[in-house]
């Protein structure tokens, strides 16, 4: 286990952002933090890359304890922030060589290095222009190539994705899957379950502070042990009216969703279900269009676990 998280503790004022968080991560994978906005994933972050101490508990990264051993770990480690953190006036380049400067490689090894990150990250066309000019999926990529400059065993992403369009979180994903490929641990956060899903090959979930499940993608979704009912209304149908006709069937504690057209009810796999659910639909005059059972996905779990979606309750 490369990081050990045992039992940390954070608080501003009386708000309680990390209430007892525990758990490690293997070496050479990817660990991912999943939770909605104010979970506490940027605190935990910083308590994992020395830059606030925890009130309590322990962490341990490559061997190095957080606190104790703070000034040696940040050597050690890379960190890419929530807000991409490049500057502005500088070139692409020039962000990279200075960062290497700044973790004192020789002048000519931290420009070499700059170039090297630049193709790495499909940047050198753009290398020699201020980053100003940067889209926000080209800023992201900076920002990471910046954390990457020491060659870190240990990297750490806030939010990596956050505000890129598929294609460009499509193509960090790849690169991602690269780093580790060749022997990197990442631990990163998300609000995006897909990204979890597809990344990550442990997950912890957070919610206000607590970890409220964690395992593998498909732990998780076995962990909600049910099925998902969908159902496709005719035209014309009353939302509301539906959602309380197949309330029975719906697991106790879970909320019906509507979606893109679509009612999504969290339900114990059983018999005979799809025949209730048409009977009652009937029963209320709702006309069914489309009706089947499907596996939870990340999103169904999330929601099966903590009684509300991952946007937090906005979307009530
Ligand atoms: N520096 C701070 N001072 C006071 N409260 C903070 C500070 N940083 C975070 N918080 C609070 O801690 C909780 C967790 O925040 P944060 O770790 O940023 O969550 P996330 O990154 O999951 O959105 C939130 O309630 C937030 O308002
Ligand atoms: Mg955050």
């Amino acid at each position: 286990m490369i990081i050990e998280v045992d039992r940390v503790t954070k608080s501003f004022g009386s708000n309680l952002a990390v209430n007892n968080v525990s758990f490690s991560v293997s070496e050479a994978s990817i660990f991912g933090l999943l939770g909605p906005n104010g979970a506490g994933k940027t605190t935990l972050i910083n308590i994992l890359t020395t830059l606030l101490k925890p009130d309590s508990g322990r962490v341990t990264v490559d061997g190095l304890d957080v606190v104790r051993d703070a000034a040696e770990l940040r050597s050690r480690i890379g960190l890419a922030g929530q807000y991409a953190a490049v500057d502005e006036n500088l070139t692409g380049f020039e962000n990279l060589e200075m960062v290497g400067r700044l973790y004192h490689l020789p002048a000519k090894l931290a420009r070499i290095r700059a170039d090297e990150l630049l193709s790495q990250f499909s940047l050198a066309y753009a290398g020699r222009k201020q980053a100003r000019t940067y889209s926000g999926g080209m800023r992201r990529r900076l920002d990471l190539a910046a954390a990457l400059v020491s060659s870190p065993r240990v990297l750490f992403l806030d939010e990596p994705t956050a505000g890129l369009d598929p294609r460009s979180r499509n193509d960090l994903w790849d690169v991602l899957e690269q780093l580790v490929a060749n022997g990197a641990t990442i631990l990163l956060t998300t609000q995006y379950l897909e990204e979890a899903d597809r990344l990550a090959e442990h997950i912890a979930v957070i919610d206000v502070g607590k970890v409220i499940a964690m395992g593998t993608p498909s732990d998780l979704k076995a962990q909600v042990g049910s099925s998902i009912l969908e159902v496709v209304l005719g035209k014309d149908s009353n939302v509301e009216t539906a959602k309380q006709a197949l309330s029975p069937l719906a697991v106790t504690g879970t909320r019906i969703d509507f979606h893109s057209e679509r009612l999504r009810v969290i339900v114990p796999e059983r018999p005979g279900l799809v025949v209730d659910a048409i009977r009652l639909l009937d029963q209320h005059q709702i006309e069914v269009e489309e009706i089947g059972v499907t596996k939870p996905s990340l999103d169904d779990a999330f929601l099966a676990l903590t009684g509300h979606g991952v946007g937090g309750l906005e979307d009530e």
